[in-house]
């Protein structure tokens, strides 16, 4: 049975159709991320499940059980809000109890539970100082600690690490991983962060402008998208999309690219475009599906290009040149290349590569998954 059935949700706030028809059904256990760009109603329809917003239309039940009109408090819901909420006047200990002071959990059961969520969050030794005395990182963990310190159905969790510098948002993601497979409990947890996303889901729900885009496991989306948009929010740095022609030779189907560049396509994922001669594509291309030229195989296009940026990472370098009039990024091993204006002998993995109807914005050829 899912934990949460969500059927034709709505909502608006005045005449701002912000949820615009949601069908979701998470299963129990599950860890589901919702993820999209600023705006696009993330944290609308987590409020909502929540109970704390109104649905407009739509049904929502948690464990079989219609709550629509189910007040915040009776959903067995636990959230981490994206601002905290910590009360300043209360030390750890009590902000984290405070949860299960509110449920009238018997007094003598609170330090127990307490220690534990304190345990598995590696605060156990602030438990004493209040909230003004604690970095943002021991702030932030305060409040996933208050959330998980209690047994609740559903834990959702609104965007609990953007306050946080990049390499303790890493640590964290991790602390919140490991919690999850601890606890086995559903998880829904929002951002806008797409490596956040892949990293910690196993169901990603894309949504956009007030609808889901596209969901699955999150290689399933990298690898296999349904639509430009899902294509190009998934990876770092994003998929590069080239405008090309589909034009058929003697040796198969290519992609004509500007006048001097025709790069051809494996028979086997583009052979259903091959009455398609003459229709403009994109060819969708991953930086990481480039490397320094090899010998010569099949299903890998060669190419020559003229390197004009180059941004090395420490493991890998990011490289920047014109495919026809496109600026495109390939991801290369650290000492590839060394400087800008170097002509650098490429090879694009074509079996890895996509093509896109620019018309409909809808994948017509998928890559292989390796
Ligand atoms: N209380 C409100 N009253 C009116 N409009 C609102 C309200 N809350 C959100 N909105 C609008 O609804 C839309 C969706 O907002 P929401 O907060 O759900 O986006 P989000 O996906 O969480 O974005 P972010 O990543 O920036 O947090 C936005 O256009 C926002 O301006
Ligand atoms: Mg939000």
């Amino acid at each position: 049975m899912s934990d949460l059935l969500i059927q034709g949700l709505h909502k608006y706030y005045g005449n701002n159709h912000v949820v615009k028809g949601i069908d979701l059904s998470i299963p129990a256990g599950e860890f589901t991320v919702l993820v999209g760009q600023s705006g696009c109603g993330k944290s609308t329809l987590l409020r909502t499940i929540a109970g704390l917003e109104f649905a407009d239309q739509g049904s929502l039940s948690i464990a079989g059980q219609r709550v629509n009109d189910m007040p915040p408090k009776d959903r067995d819901i636990a959230m981490v809000f994206q601002n905290y909420a910590l009360y300043p006047y209360m030390k750890v200990f009590d902000n984290i109890a405070f949860g299960l002071r509110a449920r009238k959990t018997p007094e003598a059961d609170i330090p127990g539970k307490v220690q534990r969520a304190a345990d598995m969050l590696a605060i156990s030794h602030l438990l004493d100082r209040y909230p003004r005395q604690l970095s943002g990182g021991q702030l932030q963990r305060v409040a996933i600690g208050r959330a998980v310190v209690r047994d609740a159905r559903l834990y959702l969790f609104d965007e609990p690490l953007s306050n946080l510098d990049a390499q303790l948002r890493d640590e964290m993601r991790g602390e919140i991983k490991r919690l999850h497979q601890e606890l086995g409990k559903t998880m829904i947890y929002v951002t806008h962060d797409q490596i956040e996303a892949m990293t910690l889901a196993d169901r990603i729900v894309l949504m956009r402008e007030g609808q889901i885009e596209q969901q699955g496991a999150p290689l399933e989306l990298f690898e296999h998208p349904r639509t430009r948009y899902v294509a190009s929010f998934l990876g770092s740095p994003s998929m590069n999309f080239i405008p090309a022609v589909l034009q058929s030779d003697s040796h198969g189907l290519c992609a004509q690219i500007g006048a001097g560049l025709s790069l051809k396509l494996p028979q086997g994922r583009f052979g259903h475009l091959q009455t398609k001669t003459g229709m403009a594509i994109e060819l969708g291309i991953r930086p990481e599906h480039m490397r320094r030229q090899a010998s010569p195989r099949d299903d890998v296009a060669q190419i020559s290009v003229d390197i004009e940026l180059v941004q090395p990472t420490g493991s890998r370098t990011f490289v920047e040149f014109k495919l026809g009039a496109i600026t495109t990024v390939a991801e290369l091993q650290a000492h590839d290349v060394h400087r800008s204006g170097e002509r650098l002998a490429l090879e694009i993995d074509m079996n890895r590569v996509i093509a896109v109807d620019p018309a409909s914005g809808l994948v017509v050829a998928n890559g292989a998954t390796v």
